[in-house]
Parts: C-alpha cells; structure tokens; sequence
C-alpha cells in the first residue's frame, strides 16, 4: 500500500516572469490516489509536464522507482509505466474510437515494434478491453471527432486503460461529466487502484476529490501548500480562502 512509485523534488519551472511551479515535492504511491488541488493557474498541469518531459525543469528532480527521469523524453517517460491524459484530451480526432485507443498500446518508438500477429492480437485483445470497461464498445468504428463530450474524456481514459502503465497522471479527466459518468469514471479509478496503480489526479471538484482520493496536495502559485489527509486539508480555512479566490492581501 505505501510502496512509492514516484517521487519529485523541487520541481521548479518558469516561463518568462511567471513561476509557474516553483519547488514542487511530491510523492506517489501504488495504490493510492492523490489529488493535485489548486486554483486555477497553480502550476498543476505544468507539475504534469515537467514529470512527462513534455517540458524541461529549470531545476529539480524526479525518479520512478529510484530511476531519474528528468531530461527523459516522453516516450522514454512513457515506457517506464507512466500514462497521462490531457486537459484538452489531445485525441487523434480523424481516426476511429479503436484506432486512438489501439495507438495507446504502442510501447515502443516507431523502429522497433515487437512484430508478429501474436503481438498484434495482444494489443488488439488490450484495446478491446479498455473500449469495454469505459463503455465504448458499440462506438469502436466511430471517429473520436463525431463522440459526444463524456465520451471523449472516456476515449480519453480506454488509452489510459490499454497502455497497462502503473502510473497515471490525469488532467482534469472528470470535468464537465455527468454524475453517472462521475460514478462510472469512479469505478475506473478504484479498479485500477485495488491494482496497484499509482494515480495522481488534478481535480476542481471538491466532492469527487473528497470520494476519490487518499491524499491531497494542494499547490498555489507553483508551491505545495499542504500535503496530507483530504479532510484535514478540505476543512483549513485558509487553504479554502485560496482555492475559492478570496486570497488575503499580500503586505505591500
Ligand atoms: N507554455 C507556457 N508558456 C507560458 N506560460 C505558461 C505556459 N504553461 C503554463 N504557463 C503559466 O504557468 C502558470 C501555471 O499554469 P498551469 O497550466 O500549470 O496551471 P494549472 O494549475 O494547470 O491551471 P488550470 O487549473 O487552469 O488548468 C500559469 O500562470 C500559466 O499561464
Ligand atoms: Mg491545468
């Protein structure tokens, strides 16, 4: 239950004038759910980034399973059992709801794929499974473009199930759903979690990270403020201030 999986230490990146992630720390653990809490602009997806090698730290490490991974390109991140979704769901919109999902199961860079239809079917066998545990069976032919909102956060989700990676980082995958897509989302989470599977999942809704979660990290303006307990962090006022927009006035 507390085997850690992945730890940063004071991630830092700045674009310009803005730090956007300013000495991050944060641990994840297989099985185990934390949510990355913040208002908007904290430095949550950019946390996301810096972890995937989408982009360089400025300063700061990271290490999965001991092994450093900064200055890893994402595939290489990727192959090491880290999976991610975007905030903007980053779909290959013109292709069919199998084809993106299949492209997920895809471990190696495009030189080396492990060949034969032995392997092909396995990845096929992959693929189906994930279109079945998120729904999405009877839109396998469909173009992920012609999909309706909830059913491009789950394709979204199926490419997360079928690349079988122990790490997940999630960008805001519930947002804007229903609550019984809320509910079937959740049942995704806690499956792969009884699995051992190391989440981190960046969240606004306060009662699905309350449902959802172990622990929560609370990040504003780049830095961790809290770590712990999500009652406890839920229920302090000030964190609340914050995360609501009612900052107190900084001392001119
Ligand atoms: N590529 C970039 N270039 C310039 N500034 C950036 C870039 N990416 C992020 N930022 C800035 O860094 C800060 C943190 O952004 P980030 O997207 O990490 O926030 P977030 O916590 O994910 O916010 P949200 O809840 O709105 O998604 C913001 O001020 C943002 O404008
Ligand atoms: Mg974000």
């Amino acid at each position: 239950m507390t085997t850690e999986v992945l730890r940063t230490e004071n991630l830092s990146r700045s674009f310009g004038g803005v730090q956007a992630v300013a000495g991050v720390s944060l641990t994840l653990h297989a099985g185990a759910v934390t949510a990355l809490v913040g208002p908007n602009g904290a430095g949550k997806t950019t946390t996301f980034n810096l972890i995937t090698g989408n982009l360089r730290a400025d300063s700061g490490t990271a290490a999965i399973r001991g092994k450093p991974i900064m200055g890893l390109k994402p595939w290489q991140v990727a192959r090491l059992g880290v999976a991610r979704s975007f905030q903007d769901l980053r779909l290959f919109t013109h292709m069919t709801v199998r084809e993106n999902v299949l492209a997920a199961t895809e471990t190696a860079s495009w030189f080396w794929q492990p060949g034969g239809s032995t392997a092909r079917r396995a990845r096929e066998a992959r693929a189906d499974a994930a279109l079945e545990a998120t729904g999405l069976s009877a839109l396998a032919r469909a173009r992920a473009i012609d999909l309706a909102y909830a059913e491009r956060k789950f394709l979204s989700m199926a490419r997360i199930l079928a690349a079988e990676a122990d790490i997940w980082l999630l960008d805001e995958p519930a947002s804007g759903l229903d609550l019984a897509s809320r509910t079937r989302f959740g049942q995704l989470l806690k499956d792969a979690q009884a699995r051992g599977v190391a989440i981190c999942l960046i969240e606004h809704n306060l009662d699905v990270v309350v449902e959802l979660s172990n622990r929560i990290a609370f990040l504003d303006q780049g830095k961790v403020l809290a770590e712990g307990d999500p009652d406890a962090i839920l229920k302090d006022p000030a964190l609340a201030a914050i995360y609501f927009g009612d900052r107190p006035q900084e001392a001119a």
